[in-house]
């Protein structure tokens, strides 16, 4: 798609992958929706960016009923919207055991039923030719110890994404996925940095993202995962599991060191990443 002067609405705007995205977006001539939950904080990222007078923001959470109205509300009042970004999520690094039901909830809600719901509305308000762009995980491919639900609710997304792609062929409408590595946002908490450190997991600063959603957007590629070696490990994750299993194996210390953290390890938390050379045994 042709990005100067298309209309895009961007969700999770005012986080730390949205805020780059949108900063390159309004650098290349995009007109902006910003939507996300505080108005203060959309306030001050229209302030950082090219021509605020082009761009728009919409207070809104879409985990409720009414939220996603205002967004659909909003939506069919616009002459024309070209884009959807679903940008927004959440995770908690913690035991499936030590999360409440509304964690839960909340999880599937922002990750995974959201962004669909979005994308339905957007079948009647997006113009056509139009793009809708959901953001994903490498964890939507790769199942990993204290990030079950996440896991399911990015798996998911990539799945709908695919299927709605090929549901809408000939339509005018794509639907794409990127799938980033773990990025240098407060989506990480303290003890998740200090492990990804750790594992010596590799760690892509907001911008590396967005330069991706730009160039997708641009090329409409179906689907994208950042990094190498996390590319390759989605795809043999597909084919040979017990490979990636035996990987994950090697960082259970150190992963039940940071999913118990009042309890010391027995042993020295290992520090071999995804990233190394995979062990056959
Ligand atoms: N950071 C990583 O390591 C990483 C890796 C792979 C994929 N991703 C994905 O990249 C995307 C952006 O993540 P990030 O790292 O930029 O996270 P972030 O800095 O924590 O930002 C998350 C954004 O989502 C919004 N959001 C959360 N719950 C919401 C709700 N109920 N309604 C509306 N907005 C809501 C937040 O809005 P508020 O300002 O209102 O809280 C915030 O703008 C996510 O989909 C994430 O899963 C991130």
């Amino acid at each position: 798609m042709e990005i100067k002067q298309s209309k895009i609405m961007l969700t999770g705007a005012t986080g730390g992958i949205g805020h780059s995205i949108a900063q390159q977006l309004a650098n290349e001539g995009a007109q902006l929706i910003l939507v996300g939950r505080s108005q203060a904080k959309l306030r001050s990222l229209l302030a950082t960016l090219a021509n605020p007078e082009q761009h728009q923001i919409v207070v809104a959470d879409i985990t409720t009923v009414q939220g996603l109205r205002q967004i659909n509300h909003f939506a069919m009042q616009s002459p024309r919207i070209n884009a959807l970004i679903n940008n927004a999520g959440c995770n908690q690094f913690k035991l499936l055991s030590q999360k409440t039901d509304a964690e839960l909830e909340q999880e599937i809600q922002v990750n995974l039923l959201a962004p669909i719901q979005l994308c339905q509305s957007a079948l009647s308000w997006l113009t056509q030719p139009g793009v809708m762009l959901n953001i994903g995980s490498t964890f939507g491919s790769i199942g990993y110890p204290g990030y079950s639900v996440y896991c399911a609710a990015k798996a998911g997304l990539h799945r709908f994404s695919e299927a709605l792609d090929r549901e809408l062929e000939g339509s005018g409408l794509r639907v794409l996925y990127l799938a980033p590595r773990a990025t240098d946002t407060e989506l990480n908490n303290a003890a998740v940095k200090q492990m990804n450190q750790q594992l010596g997991n590799k760690i892509d600063t907001p911008d590396v993202v967005a330069n991706h959603v730009v160039a997708m957007l641009k090329q409409e590629t179906s689907a994208k995962w950042i990094g190498w070696p996390e590319k390759l490990f989605a795809r043999i994750n597909q084919i040979l599991p017990s490979v990636v299993a035996s990987a994950i194996h090697k960082q259970q210390a150190t992963l039940q060191h940071f999913l118990h953290p009042s309890v010391k390890p027995s042993v020295q938390p290992s520090v071999q990443p995804l990233s190394q050379p995979i062990d056959h045994k």
